[in-house]
């Protein structure tokens, strides 16, 4: 049966804990060393990764044949991809091997993109590192580069055989990431879950980060709530849209040449601007609007953006564009959004409000 989504979370052993699934992609929270090795057996396996994960990964890595890639949203590009194609030739990988993406959201969009197009398309997986690609980015079958300033421009809609999410790898994660995986956490609150919105109201960064088994809980409920979305919808038709709450700013501010922010803290101004937009236009109560802005800022987000018009010109390069206008989506309370179709010239008053 297609896209069927398993929401019961099933305990098949002391180490793997099985979250959901689409079509045949299987998600597992638990611990990456002993699931790696489950999930491969008897097959070749290409680890694909970046610099930094050699270093703070490296017993996992090591015990495969691996391919470095370079860190940063610039590598995240055709050239990279085709220097990962060239290896994999030189190594003779073929139909049969498995290749694995071991990083944040740069290197499992990579693998994502490289492994479905390699040989027309070879059976890969994910070891997820960062927490925005446990809740995020190594989930929903989504892969791409970026090309020539256009962010995420070039990719393919292609399932993942497995992604791994182990928060123990975590430990390394420099602040900086590991909150911006939080802003996803947060960003996936407001569209749907109310509940889990509370509980990170009631919680702070360093709760999170000296309490990895809660974590834990939260990320399996992040992970459930994307497989949920992107079960009924994998292509973007409609539903889906909604995890792209607050990410029409995010991509513009990441494409700009020489951008600071990283991925999270991005997404945390874009949701904040649409909160923002979507109480001025009625559509979300003060109260509501105030408590998205304030929980940004307790978990150490800005949420101010200098606009300019480089940023606008940026935002006209968004692909979800038709024409001249852009489907944002806002919410209307937290737990609850809605597609809003503007123009760029009615959200360039907005911004100069
Ligand atoms: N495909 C999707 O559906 C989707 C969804 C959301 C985001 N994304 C993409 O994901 C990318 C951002 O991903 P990201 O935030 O994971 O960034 P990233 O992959 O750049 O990782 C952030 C940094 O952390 C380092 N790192 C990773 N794991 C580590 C660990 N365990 N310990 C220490 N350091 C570690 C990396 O080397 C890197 O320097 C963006 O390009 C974004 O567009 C894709
Ligand atoms: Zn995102």
């Amino acid at each position: 049966m297609k896209n069927v989504l398993l929401l019961s979370i099933i305990l098949t052993s002391t180490v793997a804990k099985v979250m959901g699934r689409i079509d045949n992609s299987y998600v597992y929270v638990g611990r990456a060393v002993n699931l790696l090795k489950e999930l491969t057996a008897g097959r070749r396996v290409i680890v694909i990764t970046d610099e930094n994960l050699c270093e703070c990964c490296g017993e996992l890595i090591q015990q495969y044949e691996h391919i470095i890639i370079g860190t940063g949203e610039r590598n995240k590009s055709l050239e990279s991809a085709e220097q990962v194609y060239c290896e994999l030739i030189s190594r003779g990988a073929d139909r049969h091997t498995m290749i694995v993406g071991v990083g944040g959201g740069i290197v499992t969009d990579i693998t994502g993109f490289v492994a479905s197009t390699y040989m027309r398309g070879v059976e890969f997986g994910f070891v997820a590192t960062t927490l925005l690609a446990q809740v995020d980015a190594a989930i929903g079958g989504k892969n791409g580069v970026n090309v020539a300033g256009y962010k995420n421009m070039v990719g393919t809609f292609c399932q993942p055989k497995f992604v791994v999410c182990d928060v123990q790898l975590l430990k390394t994660l420099p602040i900086r990431e590991f909150c911006a995986g939080l802003a996803e956490i947060i960003k996936a609150a407001i569209i749907c879950d109310p509940m889990l919105f509370k509980v990170l109201e009631d919680k702070s960064v360093d709760y999170w980060r000296d309490n990895l088994q809660a974590l834990e809980e939260v990320v399996r409920r992040a992970v459930e709530i994307k497989l949920d979305i992107v079960s009924k919808d994998e292509r973007e038709a409609g539903l889906r849209r909604v995890l792209n709450l607050g990410h029409t700013l995010a991509h513009a501010i990441e494409s700009r040449p020489g951008n600071y922010y990283n991925h999270g803290e991005a997404v945390a101004f874009g949701t904040v601007m649409v909160a923002r937009m979507a109480c001025s236009n009625g559509l979300l109560s003060g109260n509501e609007a105030e408590r998205i802005v304030r929980l940004f800022e307790s978990y150490g987000f800005k949420v101010a953006f200098p606009f300019t018009a480089d940023l606008m010109e940026a935002i006209g390069k968004d692909k979800k564009r038709e024409n001249s206008t852009l489907h944002l989506i806002v919410p209307t309370a937290i737990g609850e959004v809605k597609d809003m179709a503007v123009t760029l010239v009615e959200l360039e008053e907005m911004f100069n409000k």
